[in-house]
């Protein structure tokens, strides 16, 4: 095995690092790769041949794979998921946690040869426009060619990026193995994996990630929620900035105004929908435009405001549920040159999944290979698709990409929006009437449970900031982080709450979501721009029926807004003691002015 590094590589910190993953892996190759569309068509033929990718109908879907996954092998594992602080306080209760020496014991006997009869890839990449002041570099050495294919249309990946890194730059060092040494003439696995055994890892202090047993995306494109938020949000902390779960949008209104929102939601809540939506037709001359679907990095600019890029270059959305109604842009981009994962086969080659059409065809291959029929659904209950299937496309097929989304110096952010899936209890839209007020909300956000991560679905927990499964460190000093960066500020962006999700006693949604949205956007821009209307409640700041623009949907009555925005003493007396159930597992760390909150907030809505 040749360790030759290609010549424009100069970081000889890069090349040892380099060796030594080698040397502990044992690959049968080394693969530097440069991101050039011959090794890009390259590696998608030899997935093919391997029967890790099928070649979906190219008149249906050009260009476009879909790989199916082991199925154990289907979501992030919380569960295996650590934060190796040096101090086990720093990762905090927020995280599953084990003393770095050890880890790196453990590390260190599993990826032993666990290379052997691969090829080792090393990929160069940026989180954000290449050479951007908000963009940091990753490496990430991977035994998976699949990896390796996302990578390229996930992040800015190829050998460019090492002109930005130089001979001596700083780069976040990410190793990855699907865990499956290979002996000598044994066949391969079309995804390769380890059933049994799987570890995503996270050092922070030395900002490295190792990854062991799973080829998943979130557990395996070590650039998304391992790098772009675990590590960075350390990152952020030391360096006094931010690293969150949040899409990035840009509403610009018929008279040219144009403000940017980032908004944070749990996994599987409707981002992707709603970092691409298209407004109801009612909304002549209004315009949203995407920037970000899933993660925005925020830094302060010299004047005072807080500016923010995606650290992203494609989207890895959730499949299920989009659909022309849902996300007309999303169907849009899925046209051609993508990698679809864990979705359904059609007979004429092309895909599907649960919510793409109302009636399913009548015959399809499903996830796991086995024939499917609406008929067969109905009696087993299997899913066509996975729940939690996948699509990997460039941001740059996306119709409504902001123009600024590739812009280095990132887009100014007006506002925080802070939503979960909460069937109760939370009105659909309310207003912070102060930055603590809004960090203690979002502190204190909670959402049921979905398909994205492994484990019981449709509870209701925390998911502060939507970052508790992300949050690289303790959450109790993510929030004083939070409350510290006001003083760092001399423009504060407004902070807003929103549920889309409320139902009525019969479980049946309350509001229509999706292009509807909008109205709540058009209320919460027109709110930073000093022209939308509010009333103060217990929780803050709310619209009136008549605050909102209801043009295109007469239907919706008075009464039916005010069952939106309700506010139920006796339910809330239940969410005040959730919160209260939650800060006391963050007691050693929780900033006073939460709790201090806390009590007004009791106060306010004994009325
Ligand atoms: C994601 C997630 O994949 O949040 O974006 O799980
Ligand atoms: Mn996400």
């Amino acid at each position: 095995m040749s360790l030759q590094a290609p010549s424009y590589i100069q970081h000889q910190k890069l090349i040892a690092w380099v060796a030594e993953v080698a040397a502990l892996t044992k690959p049968a190759a080394i693969h530097w790769v440069d991101g050039s569309e011959a090794e890009n068509r390259q590696l998608l033929a030899q997935m093919v041949a391997a029967g890790t990718l099928k070649q979906l109908n190219p008149e249906k879907r050009p260009n476009s794979y879909a790989a199916f996954s082991d199925p154990s092998d289907v979501a992030r594992v919380e569960d295996r998921t650590f934060v190796c602080s040096e101090k086990r306080e720093d990762a905090g209760p927020n995280n599953n946690w084990q003393a770095p020496a050890e880890m790196r014991g453990t590390l260190n006997g599993l990826f032993d040869g666990c290379m052997a009869g691969r090829t080792m890839y090393v990929i160069p990449f940026s989180m954000g426009p290449l050479g951007s002041p908000i963009a940091h570099i990753g490496i990430e050495i991977t035994d998976s060619p699949y990896v390796v294919a996302s990578m390229r249309i996930m992040t800015r990946m190829g050998r460019n990026v090492y002109e930005v890194l130089g001979s001596d730059g700083d780069f976040v060092p990410c190793v990855h193995s699907v865990g499956a040494p290979l002996a000598a003439g044994q066949a391969d696995k079309p995804w390769p994996c380890n059933p049994d055994t799987k570890y995503i890892v996270h050092f922070p202090e030395s900002r490295e990630i190792w990854s062991y047993g799973s080829g998943y995306g979130g557990n395996a494109l070590l650039g998304k929620k391992c790098f772009a938020l675990r590590i960075a949000s350390t990152m952020g902390r030391d360096q006094g900035w931010l690293a969150e779960h949040m899409l990035i949008l840009g509403v610009e209104n018929p008279k040219g105004e144009k403000s940017y929102v980032a908004a944070a939601f749990p996994s599987a809540c409707g981002k992707t929908n709603f970092a691409m939506l298209i407004p109801p037709k009612t909304y002549d001359g209004w315009k949203v435009t995407t920037v970000g679907d899933d993660i925005a990095w925020i830094k302060p600019g010299q004047d005072g405001r807080l500016y923010a890029i995606n650290p992203e270059n494609g989207y890895f959305g959730v499949a299920p549920g989009t659909s022309e109604k849902s996300n007309p842009n999303a169907m849009a981009m899925l046209r051609e040159n993508v990698i679809f994962t864990n979705v359904a086969l059609t007979d004429d080659g092309d895909v599907w999944w649960e919510g793409m059409s109302k009636q399913a065809p009548a015959h399809l291959i499903d996830w796991q290979g086995k024939d499917w029929t609406p008929e067969i659904g109905k009696e087993t209950g299997r899913k066509a698709a996975h729940p939690n299937a996948r699509f990997t496309v460039s941001a740059t097929q996306c119709p409504s990409l902001d123009a600024a989304w590739n812009d280095p110096a990132g887009v100014p952010i007006s506002a925080f929006i802070f939503g979960g899936r909460r069937s109760s209890t939370v009105p659909l839209v309310f207003e912070a009437a102060s930055w603590e007020e809004g960090v203690y909300l979002a502190a204190t956000m909670g959402s049921e449970t979905t398909a994205a991560a492994f484990g019981a679905q449709g509870v209701t927990r925390r998911d502060p900031f939507a970052m508790l499964p992300f949050c690289g460190y303790h959450m109790g000093d993510y929030f004083n982080h939070w409350l510290q960066m006001a003083g760092q500020l001399q423009q504060l962006p407004r902070i807003f709450c929103v549920n889309w999700f409320r139902t009525d006693k019969d479980g049946n949604f309350l509001w229509p979501g999706f292009g509807d949205n909008m109205r709540v956007l058009e209320w919460m821009v027109g709110r930073v721009q000093g022209q939308a209307e509010a009333q103060r409640n217990a929780l803050g700041w709310v619209p009136e029926y008549s605050h909102l623009n209801w043009a295109g949907l007469d239907a919706f009555s008075a009464e039916h807004f005010a069952q939106l925005m309700a506010l139920d003493p006796q339910a809330w007396q239940q969410e005040l003691a959730a919160h209260d159930d939650w800060f006391a597992k963050l007691a050693d760390r929780l900033p006073p002015q939460l709790a201090a909150h806390r009590s007004k907030l009791a106060a306010a809505l004994a009325g």
